[in-house]
């Protein structure tokens, strides 16, 4: 060894705490995420009373985009921000990832010259190989299978205005997606049930969302059924990312499966509705709906980025306090 290199570890140091990612839902807990929850509400507190909050002070988040993103994007460079840290954003246009550089490799390097990364991209299992050769945790935001920071954001959501959602039913209303696999996902472990209710050949698979049972969620070929009672009734584009070519035929099929004010009628008289977005209005929602008094996607959508930010603090710092 050179004396240039003499004292820098080629590996992790010795007694570092074990990695964790959050690759999906079920990578945590219950306990897990009920801390992340709570410490959310306190992150969020400080930042609204303009109380500085650095607890990733020097620490730097890996960005990398293989699809668009507004909220993903904005959230989570300006949520390390705030903690004190820094951000790089790469895409797979601007760098070696479009040009066939291995993930492994990819990984490899990005885990090197930085503490945390944050994924969007296709398929789950990309993003496994990443994690499975990263230094750092890595985080999921957003693959075709699932979508954990919103549905932890969304939860969060629902228990600022109502209260815990243990016990409580989800009325799942659209594509069999990223998103309804994750509710699914977090209703097994926080203990709530989903009404799932979706055109024939756009059926959640449970194997897919990576289910043990169906004890969770209940299946509804109406759409109004499944809202009936609901104490939060959710939605989602009939299209995903990576599936435009399948456009014109879902505009079909999910024709019936537009969010209405009727089927916010049939819902709980106190339910929310909810929109990951971006949202087209006259598609899967009603305008009346999405813009009305039971909507909170505003809340939704800024709440991403307090619980990711309690997020990177638990994957880095573990429990504080
Ligand atoms: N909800 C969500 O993930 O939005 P973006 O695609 O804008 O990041
Ligand atoms: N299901 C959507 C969510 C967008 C935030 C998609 O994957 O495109």
């Amino acid at each position: 060894m050179s004396p240039l290199h003499k004292g820098i570890p080629s590996t992790l140091p010795k007694g570092a705490p074990p990695v964790r990612h959050f690759l999906q839902f079920a990578d945590f807990t219950t306990e897990e995420h009920l801390y992340v929850l709570e410490r959310a509400a306190l992150i969020k507190k400080r930042f609204k009373n303009f109380e500085r909050h650095h607890s990733l002070a020097d620490r730097t988040l890996a960005m990398i985009f293989e699809k668009a993103s507004t909220r993903t994007r904005v959230s989570f460079e300006a949520g390390m921000y705030q903690l004190g840290g820094s951000v790089v954003h790469l895409t797979t246009g601007d760098s070696q990832l479009g040009r066939a550089e291995p993930i492994e490799d990819s990984a490899k390097v990005i885990s090197r010259m930085t503490d945390i990364v944050m994924i969007r991209t296709y398929e789950q299992t990309k993003l496994e190989r990443f994690a499975a050769h990263s230094r750092v945790p890595v985080i999921n935001g957003l693959t075709n299978e699932f979508h954990p920071c919103q549905i932890l954001a969304d939860i969060f959501t629902y228990i600022e205005h109502r209260g815990p959602i243990q016990g409580k039913t989800v009325a799942w209303v659209g594509d069999g997606n990223n998103m309804a696999n994750t509710w699914l996902q977090a209703a097994d472990l926080l203990g709530f049930t989903v009404h799932v209710s979706t055109p024939s050949g756009y059926e959640i698979d449970q194997s897919i969302a990576g289910l043990r049972s169906a004890d969770s969620y209940k299946v509804f070929a109406d759409p109004l059924s499944a809202c009936a009672s609901a104490d939060l009734v959710t939605t989602d584009v009939w299209t995903s990312m990576g599936f435009e070519a399948e456009n014109e035929a879902r505009l079909k099929a999910f024709a019936s499966w537009r969010v209405s004010l009727d089927m916010m009628a049939a819902a709980a008289p106190d339910a929310l509705f909810m929109h990951c977005l971006p949202a087209h209005r006259g598609e899967e929602v009603d305008a009346e709906v999405i813009d009305g008094p039971q909507s909170v996607v505003w809340d939704e959508a800024e709440n991403r980025m307090h619980v990711q930010k309690a997020l990177m603090e638990y994957l880095l710092l573990g429990r504080l306090g």
